[in-house]
């Protein structure tokens, strides 16, 4: 502690001194959060309070809460409209020209943002993601939109006849972000050949040896659950579960799945090696307590592993 204490008081001078910064981050890993349908960036009630408990928390840390658009209220829409293909490069390139994370970032998604955020993980292992904390996310999407957070309800009214009419279908396809996330059981053919974003991810056309292996590169991958949750339908699908095919009333667990007994993306591999985490929280999607969250997923961020 003494030590550590002594070290950075003194770096300023070092940095003075010396030059180059060995490390912009003080021994802190930096965080990247991605927000979830409804919200943005910003929100001073969501991302925003999250961001400053977790400053607070560990001194020093860099947070990052992705923007996807150029201000607030673009972020909010392209959450319900811009191809989700079309937002993980956008983050990848961010990423990648963030100075601060070029030693790599540990990464926090809630809700859809969890299984963006595993997409950035397996396209895009440059810089490195360390451990991917999804938070509420839909890894085997969803079926069915029982109720969206936040003041979007008429937005949500929409989407919702839309998913119904035709998630499948090119148009809805290419400009409804949740029609790319969604997983309907009773027309699995559908499902694997039309899902743009989803399918793609989760090698249900084919395997990509890429997508295998990077997302084997992370130290950890933690899923959250909500155990009263009624925006997330199955709720099995936050630790990657999802109804059995050819009905919708059943589910299975990500272990019983075939593309875990295949393992087709690596995560029976990740599990065996302990590196999957399945964590519970009470309450009702993403309602969790601040209590839940500094005894959960804090310690996950005060690592201070750096790579050799
Ligand atoms: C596999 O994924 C990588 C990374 O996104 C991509 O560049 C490549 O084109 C994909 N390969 C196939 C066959 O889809």
């Amino acid at each position: 502690m003494a030590v550590f204490l002594v070290l950075l008081l003194a770096a300023p001078v070092l940095l003075v001194a010396s030059g180059p910064v060995r490390d912009p981050n003080n021994g802190t890993v930096p965080l990247v959060l991605w927000h979830g349908m409804g919200d943005s960036c910003c929100n001073p009630l969501s991302m925003g309070a999250i961001k400053k408990m977790i400053q607070e928390e560990i001194s020093g840390i860099y947070v990052l809460s992705l923007m996807i658009g150029k201000n607030v209220l673009q972020d909010t829409e392209n959450g319900f409209f811009l191809d989700v293909n079309e937002q993980v490069s956008m983050v990848c390139s961010q990423l990648a020209q963030d100075p601060k994370l070029q030693g790599g970032y540990n990464a926090m998604g809630f809700s859809q943002g969890g299984q963006f955020l595993r997409a950035v993980a397996q396209r895009c292992p440059s810089p490195p993601m360390r451990t991917l904390i999804s938070v509420g996310g839909q890894h085997q999407g969803v079926y069915g939109l029982p109720r969206c957070p936040g003041e979007s309800s008429h937005i949500c009214d929409m989407i919702r006849e839309a998913l119904n009419r035709g998630a499948y279908s090119d148009l809805v396809q290419k400009h409804l972000v949740q029609a790319q996330y969604w997983h309907d059981p009773l027309n699995d053919d559908l499902y694997k050949k039309h899902s743009l974003f989803l399918a793609d991810i989760n090698q249900e056309r084919a395997v990509n040896e890429t997508y295998r292996k990077n997302l084997q590169l992370l130290e950890k991958f933690v899923m959250v659950k909500f155990l009263q949750d009624t925006v997330v339908d199955p709720v099995a699908s936050e630790w990657f579960g999802f109804l059995k095919t050819g009905q919708a009333k059943e589910t299975e667990t990500l272990q019983e799945s075939v593309l875990y007994k295949e393992d087709r993306l690596g995560l029976a591999a990740m599990d065996k090696a302990g590196k999957l985490a399945f964590l519970a929280s009470e309450g009702d999607h993403l309602q969790f307590t601040r209590e839940w969250f500094d005894a959960n997923l804090l310690p996950l961020l005060r690592s201070t592993r750096r790579p050799a």
